[in-house]
């Protein structure tokens, strides 16, 4: 009887053995990811930090087209009209917003997700993350693809799979759209992967509207997202989610083609990242997603930064386990199988929980990196994914608009 069970526990064992084995070991295919994580070394900053303090702030925020804008991503404010608004959402719309009501829908993309977007002299250019780059002329009202995913095919064989955010800048006559290129492994419904594992195919492109070329200016970023350009024009900041750090490349000066850290150790993952409407000091307001600051609530992400192997064994499994729970759902028609599937097969499954205890905050940030302001908006656990700020001459007050991922498009008015 003994030696039947002590037979029946070795060879669980052993099965249990091999497949862990196969799962980390085995060559990449329809069942298992193309994974090759690394040892991250990702310190939360000091709780005592001014930016983990947040200077106890936390802002009401008046919701605007609760009902109508689902998930908004994306905005840009009218340097104009400081009454109009462009709003991308995570179901596929750009709306044009006129005193904070939708007066008009300029494009939609089923399934897509349009992302990055800037108005630059009547245009207003933007990304949709799985088919590229597009502009959208105000005056005329037509929409143009400027560049497609694939087209970036011949830099080195490798299509881009998901662009996220742009800047343009005015160079001798041709304007330069520079993009973030997140990567060239996962398309945006499986972001998770390139967040944790993390992908390092991120990188940034150059695009010039007046010969279509494109190249790459920098390269094995670990999800670089928000992007923005320096007063002086000589730089770039970008945001490199997965490394929870602030970069800065040289376009220009002494130090041209130059990369350096401008800010790390982030208590959260930065968005995006944007210019403030202060023109005497430059400043710039960052989203940042997870914030750890809340009940000290660690994300996976800490957990698991330094086990690498353990790390692709989890993704793995999570993305294998996913795959058979939606072919069976799908096999027998039942919807919950299918959703369960999906949200282990995407990866969310991983980190929803992180979302719902770790809520989103803004930052604000100077030149030298020094936080000079942080906040997080009232009853609202969020992502605080893109900021724009606009001024009330009535109030002399400044005012922010926020995105979200899951949550509203919020409008805050800034009390000091
Ligand atoms: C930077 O470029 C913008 C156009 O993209 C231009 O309006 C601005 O004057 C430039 N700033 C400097 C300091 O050259
Ligand atoms: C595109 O840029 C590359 C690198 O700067 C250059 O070698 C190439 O000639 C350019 N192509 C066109 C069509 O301008
Ligand atoms: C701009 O920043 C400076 C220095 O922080 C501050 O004194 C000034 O009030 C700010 N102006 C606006 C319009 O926010």
């Amino acid at each position: 009887m003994f030696c039947l069970f002590s037979s029946f526990i070795g060879s669980w064992f052993t099965i249990s053995f091999i497949l862990i084995i196969y799962i980390l070991l085995a060559k990449p295919g329809r069942f298992l990811l193309d994974l090759n994580p690394i040892y991250l070394r990702l310190p939360l900053p000091n709780v005592n930090d001014k930016i983990f303090n947040r200077n106890k702030k936390a802002f009401e925020a008046i919701k605007i087209e609760k009902d109508k804008i689902i998930t908004p991503k994306s905005l840009a404010l009218d340097p104009d009209d400081l009454n109009r608004l462009f709003v991308g959402s995570a179901t596929g719309y750009v709306y044009c917003l006129q005193n904070n009501n939708v007066v008009e829908t300029i494009a939609s993309f089923p399934d897509g997700r349009p992302l990055g977007m800037r108005l630059f002299r009547q245009k207003l250019y933007f990304i949709e993350a799985n088919s590229g780059l597009y502009v959208f002329d105000l005056d005329t009202k037509s929409l143009k693809h400027l560049l497609r995913l694939d087209q970036t095919k011949f830099l080195d064989g490798r299509p881009s799979k998901f662009f996220d955010d742009l800047v343009i800048v005015e160079e001798n006559d041709d304007i330069i759209v520079y993009i973030t290129d997140v990567s060239r492994k996962f398309s945006i419904d499986m972001w998770c992967y390139t967040y944790l594992e993390p992908d390092s195919t991120g990188r940034i492109l150059r695009y010039s509207t007046n010969n279509q070329n494109v190249t790459t200016i920098l390269e094995n970023l670990c999800f670089p997202n928000g992007i923005e350009i320096t007063d002086n024009n000589e730089s770039l900041l970008i945001c490199e989610l997965a490394k929870r750090r602030i970069i800065e490349f040289k376009l220009d000066g002494t130090d041209k083609g130059k990369c350096t850290v401008l800010m790390d150790n982030l208590p959260g993952e930065p968005e995006n990242i944007r210019r403030s409407r202060n023109k005497t000091k430059e400043s710039y307001w960052v989203g940042l997603a997870l914030t750890r600051d809340y009940n000290s609530k660690l994300s996976f992400m800490d957990d698991y930064s330094a086990e690498p192997n353990l790390r692709k064994l989890i993704l793995r499994s999570c993305f294998l386990l996913g795959t058979i729970l939606f072919n069976i759902g799908n096999c027998f028609g039942s919807e919950t199988l299918k959703t369960k599937g999906s949200s282990l097969k995407t990866g969310i499954a991983l980190i929803l929980d992180d979302f719902m205890k770790n809520p989103g905050m803004a930052i604000e940030i100077d030149r030298e990196s020094n936080v000079l302001l942080s906040f997080q908006i009232k009853d609202d656990i969020s992502v605080i994914s893109e900021i724009a700020e606009s001024y009330d001459e009535n109030k002399n007050a400044r005012i922010l608009y926020t995105t979200s991922s899951g949550g509203n498009l919020n409008r805050i008015t800034l009390k000091e």
